[in-house]
């Protein structure tokens, strides 16, 4: 495996993704947990040291254990990792004196050098640059093999220990060589390329194993893709060791409940508990029109009723989460890093600690699309693996106002004749995320010959990244009037039917 050695930079995630993209294994740990203990119980192939925002001109900023340099693998050192490598080798680094490069720059040779086999076939080669300080001097053994106007080290090397160092960011997009220079690196330090989801899928089987030993294991399913992935995952690991707990709090989407739990069981032989607590959540729910009174006794409701039925696990000592290495990341990163999707709401936050339980987190290192790749080695079907994402709190949050078992009733028939329609136009994987919200309010219509008196609903449909930031989708026109048609038609209690085209901003994706 490869070890990537993080200084805060805000691209330290993207030097993961060109490795998996070259099918290495690699990890990002924090600079201060890479002890000499650490590294040798690690054994890494290889080492990256990743850019970040201090300066090794200030006293008391991040370095590496000397003794990394003395293992004899290749390191690799980017921007800030390049300056700390030049400097505990004893080069020079300078702050300033106008030489601060920001965005485009261009390199020019200077001689050959195995990581830039492929690079310099037209001339200069275009890089991207981020970095306040310098290097004013390369340490002992090292050579020069790349200059920019403002960067006379940018790219240098020492060849018989193979340490690499580079100014510039070679994993983002606009170094477009930067993949190259990434598999040249990982060739030279030998390894083979041959990280796949596969081998992936055996070596967190066997990590799981042995983690858990005999002990009994409770996890969380949503029906989302990241505990169904870590659930089967870890079924696989240990069988009948592994109880799911399936909390429906009756505010689910039409045929849900059976849907997931049939997959569970059926599909997968998993146990299951289906703890099916409606009429408790409803009840609890009921004359509340508050969103956040609303989803803090949901939330609160969801703890006690998981907990309940974990107690209900002789011996259950560890409980799984579909915890994503982005939620890894934005936990331990001390930069203020790159923009990742923040969960506003995490299931059993806090229960590990109340019930004094450990984790087995499988999907820790994983990116969203890796899990999706995972859950299809897994066998899981593709409209598994591609669904839009659902909240926690589910249909409360479309119900703006009070919820009654009838409006929630109306709510689930108009969303699935909704997606139904958006799936069969071959619209559903464009867009992020579709549903409908039932309004808390009746208006007239006519139908037939009669007057009526119903619900309105809206239907809301956006295209988003992150779900940070959203824009309402464009159907087109007789998309719309043919799904409202149905809506209506088709719905009892509704009469009336808008689309939502607020953007997030200023709108949030959900009404409430
Ligand atoms: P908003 O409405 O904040 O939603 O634009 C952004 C994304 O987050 C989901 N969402 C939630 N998920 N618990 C969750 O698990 C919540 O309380 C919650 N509120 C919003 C929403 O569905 C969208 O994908």
């Amino acid at each position: 495996r490869l070890l990537i050695i993080d200084f805060g930079s805000q691209v330290t995630q993207l030097i993961a993704r060109r490795l998996r993209e070259l099918n290495v294994y690699c990890e990002i740990h924090p600079y201060q947990n890479v002890t000499t203990d650490f590294v040798r119980k690690m054994a890494p192939k290889a080492v990256i040291f990743s850019g970040g925002p201090d300066s090794v001109t200030r006293e008391g900023s991040p370095r590496v254990p000397q003794e990394i340099f003395d293992i004899g693998v290749p390191i690799l050192g980017i921007c800030y990792g390049q300056q700390v490598m030049m400097h505990q080798l004893g080069g020079k680094v300078e702050s300033g004196h106008g030489t601060a490069e920001f965005g485009r720059a261009f390199v020019t040779p200077k001689g050959q050098l195995d990581i830039l086999d492929g690079w310099f076939t037209d001339g200069d080669e275009q890089v991207w640059m981020s970095h306040g300080d310098h290097v004013s001097e390369i340490a002992p053994g090292f050579q020069v093999y790349g200059t920019s106007p403002n960067a006379p080290f940018a790219i240098t090397a020492d060849t018989s220990r193979h340490f690499y160092a580079v100014q510039f960011h070679p994993e983002v997009h606009h170094t477009p060589k930067g993949a190259k220079l990434y598999e040249n690196f990982v060739k030279l330090a030998g390894f083979s390329g041959d990280w796949t989801m596969g081998a992936y899928r055996e070596q967190m089987i066997a990590t799981i194993r042995e983690q858990v030993g005999d002990k009994q294991v409770i996890c969380g399913l949503s029906g989302g893709v990241d505990s169904s992935v870590a659930a089967i995952l870890i079924h696989e690991a240990i069988g009948d060791q592994l109880t799911c707990v399936f909390v429906d709090h009756g505010l689910l989407r039409k045929n849900e409940a059976d849907e997931v739990v049939g997959m569970f069981r059926d599909n997968y032989n998993i146990r299951l508990i289906h703890a099916d607590e409606s009429d408790l959540f409803l009840g609890e729910l009921e004359g509340q029109s508050d969103p956040e009174t609303k989803r803090k006794i949901i939330g609160k409701l969801f703890i006690d009723v998981f907990q309940k039925h974990a107690d209900t696990i002789d011996g259950a000592e560890f409980l799984a989460q579909g915890t994503l290495y982005p939620d890894v990341i934005e936990s331990v990163s001390f930069s203020g890093g790159p923009s990742v999707t923040i969960k506003s709401h995490h299931n059993v936050g806090g229960l590990p600690e109340k019930m004094g339980l450990k984790l087995v987190e499988p999907l820790r290192e994983l990116f969203k699309d890796e899990v999706r790749a995972l859950g299809r080695e897994l066998g899981l079907p593709q409209s598994f693996i591609g669904r839009h994402p659902f909240p926690g709190p589910g249909l409360a949050i479309r119900c703006p106002g009070e919820i009654t078992r009838e409006k929630l009733d109306i709510l689930r028939e108009a969303d699935a004749i909704y997606i139904d329609q958006i799936r069969k136009h071959g619209l559903y994987d464009d867009i992020w995320q579709a549903f409908v919200a039932i309004l808390p309010v009746r208006t007239v219509g006519v139908m037939g010959d009669g007057r009526t008196y119903d619900y309105a609903c809206a239907l809301r449909a956006v295209t988003s990244v992150d779900g940070m930031t959203a824009d309402y989708y464009p159907f087109s026109h007789e998309f719309l009037g043919e799904t409202a048609t149905r809506i209506i038609n088709e719905v009892k209690g509704i009469n009336r039917c808008t689309y939502d085209i607020t953007s997030k901003p200023p709108g949030t994706i959900e009404w409430e």
